[in-house]
């Protein structure tokens, strides 16, 4: 096409300029491009020069590519449109780069986009037409786009059922308190034994819908992404005088024994969050123990500070250990105690997974259970909490092997 610019090129003095270089150059880089490229005769419309590359892209020799019409290599939906551009960028008209579907020699296909200018091949006017393959990139960006798309429809998904949440924790919770109330009031004007008692039965009825629209509400944060936890240095001892106080009368209810560790150790976390799991474990703690006590310790450890939330009920089965963390999964303690939902732990492992303090597990059939949650330490505070007993000796509870 262009072979006596190299002639032209050692006649001249002094060094070749890069115009000159190019020019010498092009059959090479034609040749060698990794991009598809032909030059189509426009008169007869057959292809007068095929790069390799496209040779391979549409599976035939390059000699074969002489021989036949271009339009071969397109499906037969798109012939049309391809003369058509034919036609008007011969007639000089501007063309945009477009693609079609391309059609190899056995059949199959490829996203061929398409870009091509006029030009002259000795005397004679031809087009110069690239190649690109683009099924690749096409593959890439419809996966993309479905990705996209399950993305978007489990996000909504995942809203439409958090706006559900949200909306039958604010309803259910009006009507929850007035029966709170009501069960006060009836109190105070009933002094008959079987009154006072429905009365009883009446406040469970409304303490277990009131934990069960935490744990919703609890859910529903964790799900919806509203859970931001707000870190900071406060004095945990505070938080379990609190918890102390929250479940002593529970505590006293099912004849137990609630000791509350004194403390003046701060840790780095959310208080309310914190607060959250400590009350879910110290709830179940109380819940599944007949008899006996719950403590909630407190002690520093290499990694920090290690509340535990102890007690000296059932224990849970080793095979039970990682199985109850699962959402709506019981285990075999909870056979002879009142209905549950299995969110509590559920919710503790992903509250504590948001404030990065892991929570471990000491148990054994008939030993108890010690569920421990540990958070980075702030410095100690010299206010000690009064009222509370001091830590227990750590001989003085029941030993077991760690897991978790
Ligand atoms: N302190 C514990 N002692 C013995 N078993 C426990 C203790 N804590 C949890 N479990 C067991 O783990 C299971 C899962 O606890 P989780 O708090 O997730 O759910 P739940 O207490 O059954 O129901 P919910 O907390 O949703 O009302 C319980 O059903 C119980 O079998
Ligand atoms: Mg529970």
């Amino acid at each position: 096409m262009c072979d006596e610019h190299g002639a032209a090129d050692a006649e001249t003095d002094g060094p070749p300029t890069s115009g000159e270089l190019l020019a010498q150059h092009a059959p090479a880089l034609l040749h060698e491009a990794q991009v598809g490229l032909f030059v189509l005769d426009v008169v007869d419309q057959r292809i007068l020069y095929a790069n390799p590359y496209f040779a391979e892209l549409v599976g035939r020799t390059p000699e074969e590519l002489l021989t036949i019409p271009v339009l071969d290599m397109v499906e037969p939906e798109y012939r049309n449109l391809v003369a058509e551009r034919l036609r008007e960028r011969i007639a000089g008209k501007p063309v945009a780069p477009y693609t079609v579907i391309g059609r190899r020699k056995d059949g199959t296909n490829f996203d061929a986009h398409i870009a091509g200018r006029r030009l002259e091949v000795d005397g004679r006017l031809a087009l110069v037409v690239t190649i690109t393959d683009l099924s690749d990139y096409n593959r890439v960006l419809r996966q993309t786009q479905r990705i996209q798309a399950q993305k978007e429809a489990a996000e909504a998904a995942a809203e439409a059922k958090s706006r559900f949440l949200a909306a039958v924790n604010h309803d259910l919770r009006q009507p929850l308190h007035a029966i709170e109330l009501i069960s006060t009031a009836l109190r105070r004007t009933q002094a008959h034994p079987a009154a006072l008692l429905l009365c009883d039965r009446i406040d469970q009825a409304a303490t277990s819908m009131t934990a069960l629209l935490d744990s919703l509400l609890d859910v529903y944060r964790l799900d919806s992404g509203a859970l931001h936890p707000n870190v900071r240095t406060f004095p945990v001892g505070d938080l379990l005088r609190d918890l102390g106080s929250e479940f002593g009368p529970v505590a006293r209810d099912r004849g137990l024994r609630l000791r509350v560790t004194r403390t003046t150790k701060t840790v780095v976390s959310d208080p309310a969050i914190l607060r959250r799991i400590l009350a879910n474990l110290v709830n179940n703690a109380l819940r599944y123990t007949q008899q006996g006590s719950v403590q909630i310790v407190c002690r520093r450890d290499a990694s920090g500070v290690r509340i535990e939330v102890r007690d000296s009920g059932p224990g849970i089965a080793r095979d039970e250990h990682e199985r109850i963390f699962d959402e709506f999964t019981r285990g075999t303690s909870s056979a002879d105690c009142p209905p549950g939902t299995g969110l509590g732990l559920n919710i503790v492992s992903r509250m504590a997974s948001a404030l990065q303090a892991p929570v471990t597990l000491r148990s054994e059939p008939g030993r108890g259970s010690v569920f421990a949650v540990t958070l980075p330490r702030g410095p100690d505070v010299a206010i000690p909490s009064a009222g509370q007993p001091a830590e227990p000796a750590a001989a003085a509870l029941p030993q077991f092997s760690e897991t978790g």
